[in-house]
């Protein structure tokens, strides 16, 4: 399968048959390089409701015609405005069309501003394990470090994980050099940096950090894919 960072927390992953987006945020985002009119989906999945996250869902999915698949909340927040979804729940596992997909814990909030500026209850945030292709990517959505990373990584061994490593919102370099220890994926893509200021990581550091524990960084140039 070919992997490709489109920034903050935006991945993509493109099997032989289907094009699954994680967490679609070009419009108003800094690092982006790609217009949400470009990006291509069958399957768009979220891993919390954070409109840094959340992003460009609803315009992909009504031009490409995707289904969003997320937390039961936002699935029926965006059912109710016309678009396929599948609600999962936290724990759950689904066989999907692109291969399985299974919802893991996450420390984080969740919430989606409404018209009047309250908040929307947008459910549990979660981290995903994608298996497609016979291969496993973990993409911890935004999380601070917890020590059940070790039962997911014992449970479900991974060729790569995507790990926040912007601190301030979510684990920071050192968290995430520790979470490493505990999933023991055989390669790592950090996200969720230097996308705005206040979430500026040392990068090298980290890359440095994940070999002297035997995990094979990756930090492609946003919109280059590789090869997993
Ligand atoms: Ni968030
Ligand atoms: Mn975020």
């Amino acid at each position: 399968m070919l992997i490709t960072y489109h920034s903050h927390s935006c991945v993509r992953i493109s099997t032989r048959s289907h094009e699954v987006l994680v967490d679609p945020f070009f419009t108003g985002n800094p690092a982006a390089q790609t217009s949400a009119d470009d990006v291509p989906a069958d399957f768009i999945l979220l891993t919390h409701g954070h409109q840094d996250h959340v992003g460009d869902t609803e315009a992909i999915a009504r031009r490409t015609g995707a289904t969003v698949v997320a937390n039961y909340e936002i699935a029926s927040y965006f059912g109710h405005k016309g678009l396929s979804t599948h609600g999962m729940s936290i724990g759950g596992a689904h066989d999907f069309a692109f291969g399985r997909l299974k919802l893991t814990i996450a420390h984080h909030g969740s919430g989606y501003p409404g018209p009047d500026g309250n908040m929307l209850y947008f459910g549990q945030p979660a981290g995903l394990l994608i298996s497609a292709e016979e291969k496993t990517v973990y993409h911890a959505g935004d999380t601070a470090l917890f020590l059940d990373m070790k039962l997911i990584g014992e449970r479900h061994p991974i060729d790569l994980a995507i790990l926040p490593i912007g601190d301030n919102f979510t684990m920071g370099v050192d968290d995430a050099l520790h979470a490493l220890e505990l999933l023991k994926p055989k390669s790592v893509l950090p996200v969720h940096y230097n996308t705005f200021e206040l979430i500026r990581a040392d990068v090298d550091g980290f890359a440095k950090g994940a070999e002297q524990r035997g995990v094979r960084p990756v930090v492609p140039e946003v919109d280059r894919p590789f090869e997993l």
